[in-house]
């Protein structure tokens, strides 16, 4: 018996209903605001991941040499290679550029509930805008394709990455070791990053107020405990754009600072608490990959949501109702009627109507049982008799009933059904 590689999940028809309702749900709301579908491989040279992702992706990357000897990653996230296939195809398109993706990303994490190795993302990017409204549509887009799979209980934290950033640029480190650091205060590892700004002789005054800043988190009334700073106001004006563009349970924490390296202004988590460890759904922020990948400088701000958390939350509040079904399931009742049915699943197929029929050659009571299995809302049975006339019985499987109706009519009379 094979068993499936760790971390790593089959979806079975009923799952992956649900998966494909959220999904549409979740596309539906990015076109309505003018975003556009992409798609990139699942594989990319490996140092597409590693230039700017940062040590905590590049210790997960699923790595290894192809036949031709190439250095080869699966992909830990999206937002590299959208940035990629920007610089080489999209950057002479009209801007703000308003695209979005949805597949499968890996990452050689440690599995448990919530936390695979090869998990889901449905992500956005907006290209070419800079200014707060940008980074708003950008977090309104997360929030309304959450509630757009009905989650309601989540929580949206706002930062501003650029701030500590700053501090330790300020201090003239150099990018792998503001990068280090920065990867300390994103696992929260203290005592890592104080024998970090040991090591690197950093000023205690400096140390203390990164770590003051980091506490700072509600209402936007904290910004009043930060000295004047551009990223104070950049804040004020976004979290008003927030709220006229309606998005709800917003906070600010200025202790974000997210586990890929390339965010360098607004970030933001969207946590769903019923989720207990693993509870962030949602990350995201601007940033600047472009000129790293050989492209002109230009604004970037975006997300991407763990899908296969937002359904566990969902469905930790209510279960989803996606029921696989089919409008008409025909059933030839003999060798003779036979051809006359495949006919009219022909016919059906051809009005619009989803149709199955019986491949099996079986019994009407085991095909009865089977179409209630497939979730068939109607049974066509295509008896000698009836055929003979140019007839057939219609079974509604809702209520039992079953009446005579003429071949031409069974169109009609499902489609009165749905
Ligand atoms: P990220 O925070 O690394 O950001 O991932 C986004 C979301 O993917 C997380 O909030 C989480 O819900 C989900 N996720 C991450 N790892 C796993 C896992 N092992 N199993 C299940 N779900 C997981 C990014 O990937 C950025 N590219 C987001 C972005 C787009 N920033 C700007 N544009």
């Amino acid at each position: 018996m094979f068993q499936r590689p760790r971390g790593t999940r089959d979806f079975a028809p009923d799952e992956m209903a649900k998966r494909q309702w959220a999904a549409a749900a979740m596309r539906d709301v990015a076109v309505s605001r003018g975003f556009k579908e992409i798609q990139m491989p699942i594989f990319e040279d490996l140092e597409l991941f590693t230039k700017k992702s940062g040590p905590g992706v590049v210790e997960e990357l699923y790595a290894f040499k192809d036949k031709g000897d190439r250095d080869i990653a699966l992909r830990p996230e999206m937002t590299a290679q959208v940035m990629r296939f920007y610089v080489s195809d999209m950057a002479s398109m009209p801007k703000p550029l308003k695209l979005f993706y949805f597949g499968p990303c890996f990452r050689y994490e440690n599995p448990q509930s919530g936390r695979y190795r090869e998990f889901f993302q449905f992500g956005a990017e907006i290209i070419g805008s800079n200014t707060p409204e940008t980074d708003a549509e950008a977090v309104a887009l997360a929030s309304s394709m959450l509630e757009a799979t009905g989650l309601g209980n989540y929580v949206i934290r706002i930062g501003y990455i650029g701030i500590l950033r700053g501090i330790l640029k300020g201090l003239n480190l150099p990018d792998d070791k503001i990068a280090e650091g920065m990867h300390y205060l994103d696992k929260n590892d203290e005592a890592k990053f104080s024998s970090f700004a040991q090591a690197n002789r950093l000023p205690v005054d400096r140390i203390q107020s990164m770590m003051e800043i980091r506490n700072m988190k509600g209402g936007v009334d904290v910004l009043d405990r930060l000295g004047e700073s551009s990223a104070k106001g950049y804040l004020l004006e976004f979290m008003e754009c927030l709220s006229l563009l309606g998005v709800r349970n917003c906070q600010l924490d200025l202790g974000i600072v997210r586990g890929l390296d390339y965010y360098t202004g607004m970030v933001f988590e969207i946590d769903a608490p019923a989720l207990g460890a693993e509870k962030q759904v949602a990350g995201g922020g601007s940033y600047d990959l472009v000129p790293l990948f050989g492209g002109e400088q230009v604004f970037t701000t975006g997300f991407a949501i763990g899908f296969d958390r937002i359904l566990i939350a969902r469905e930790r509040e209510s279960p989803i109702e996606a029921k696989l079904c089919i409008d008409a399931y025909v059933v030839p009742m003999s060798d003779s009627t036979r051809k006359t049915a495949l006919g009219i699943v022909k016919a059906l197929r051809g009005r619009g109507i989803s149709a199955d029929f019986d491949l099996m050659r079986r019994s009407l009571s085991k095909n009865l049982k089977y179409a209630a299995s497939i979730g068939a809302r109607s049974v066509v049975i295509v008896g000698d008799k009836e055929s003979a006339k140019g007839a057939v019985t219609l079974r509604n499987m809702a209520s039992g009933d079953q009446k005579e109706v003429k071949i031409d009519s069974i169109a009609d009379e499902i489609s009165g059904l749905k």
